[in-house]
């Protein structure tokens, strides 16, 4: 599957590492709006095509599918533009800067009939049936509580501080923690609670979330940009609790006893860099026709995006475009 990766920064660097280590997957072109950059990125990352501008990009017939790397603010505008010239779409988290441009791009989208998925890699690893049939067999006992947190030190990196580009902890790395609880738990929550504490430009710095669950279960989530955290995410159950070492991309999966025993240590896959398998997972959807990855469905993007708005506006942080 010849990929195109749209936007030459950071992360897509890193995708073009992953697609030149797979057989089923290569890094076919790149698209900058600054043609040096693009040859450049070419260059220092072997992808065989440099572009200029993506609309060069998105006229090349090869291409099978594109994956957007941009900011958050701007996924939706590089999303229908790849849709309207009929190319798939795998694009980075958070899929848009609200659940309105979600919902936009969703349906627009299915009306034009392009498959899209979000880049949200952690749903599409190994990782994720591991935990899962853990939790399955019965061994931690009933779930009780989890807790998971991401945060880094990310104020040099220009977008997280910056309003117009939907700066802030909670798109950037708080995503993972709330992806995690609904992996681990469902999307059944009747109350947020949550605190924020924001930067000088008006986004949120960091911020802690409280979901409750119907059921009586809880998820106490954390993440920032100013310092970094452990990365764990911990399922607390009646008979023992598990850790996930890295939420962000987990390695080592540990169980405990109810007394603190280390009980066993399960390491995940080899991998590449972890961006294999969303990749693989769209090749899958693709070949099968569908519009859509099972792993991340279109409805779940929307419901974590509508958390996202509900916790922004308990915060009071709006972007200057909303
Ligand atoms: N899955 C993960 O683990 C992971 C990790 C990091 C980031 N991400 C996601 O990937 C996306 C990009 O993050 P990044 O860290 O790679 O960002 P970055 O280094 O700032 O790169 C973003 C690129 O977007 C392009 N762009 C287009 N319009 C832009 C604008 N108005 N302002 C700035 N850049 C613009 C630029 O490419 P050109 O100049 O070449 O056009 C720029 O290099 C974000 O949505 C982020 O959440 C995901």
């Amino acid at each position: 599957m010849k990929v195109g990766i749209l936007g030459a920064g950071r992360i897509a660097a890193t995708m073009a590492r992953t697609l030149n280590g797979m057989k089923e997957a290569e890094a076919y072109a790149v698209a900058s709006r600054s043609l040096e950059k693009a040859e450049a990125f070419a260059r220092a990352n072997h992808v065989e095509k440099a572009y200029g501008s993506y609309e060069e990009m998105l006229a090349d017939e090869e291409v099978e599918l594109v994956y957007i790397a941009t900011p958050h603010s701007h996924h939706l505008e590089h999303g229908k533009l790849c849709i309207s010239c009929g190319k798939p779409v795998l694009c980075e988290k958070s899929f848009t800067a609200n659940a309105a441009q979600a919902r936009e791009l969703l349906d627009y989208a299915a009306e034009k009939k392009v498959f899209i998925t979000e880049a949200i890699w952690t749903r599409y690893m190994p990782s994720r049936k591991m935990i899962n049939d853990i939790i399955a067999s019965g061994e931690l006992g009933d779930i009780k509580m989890i807790s998971a947190n991401l945060g880094y030190e990310l104020t040099d990196k220009e977008r997280m501080l910056r309003p117009e580009l939907a700066g802030g902890a909670l798109l950037d790395v708080g995503v993972y923690t709330l992806n995690f609880a609904s992996m681990v738990l469902g999307d059944d929550i009747v109350k947020m609670t949550s605190e924020c504490v924001k930067t000088d430009t008006g986004v949120d710095g960091q911020d802690a979330i409280i979901l409750t669950y119907r059921d009586g279960k809880l998820a106490v989530l954390h993440t920032g940009m100013w310092a970094d955290t452990e990365q764990y995410g911990i399922i607390y159950g009646t008979k023992g609790y598990m850790i996930a070492c890295n939420i962000n991309n987990i390695d080592t999966i540990q169980i405990y006893s109810p007394d603190r025993h280390l009980v066993r240590e399960i390491k995940v896959p080899e991998q590449i860099t972890g961006y294999e398998y969303e990749v693989l997972a769209c090749r899958r959807a693709l070949a099968a026709g569908k519009l859509e990855c099972e792993e991340m469905p279109h409805a779940e993007t929307l419901r974590i995006m509508e958390w996202m708005d509900a916790l922004r506006a308990d915060w009071g942080v709006k972007y200057p475009f909303e």
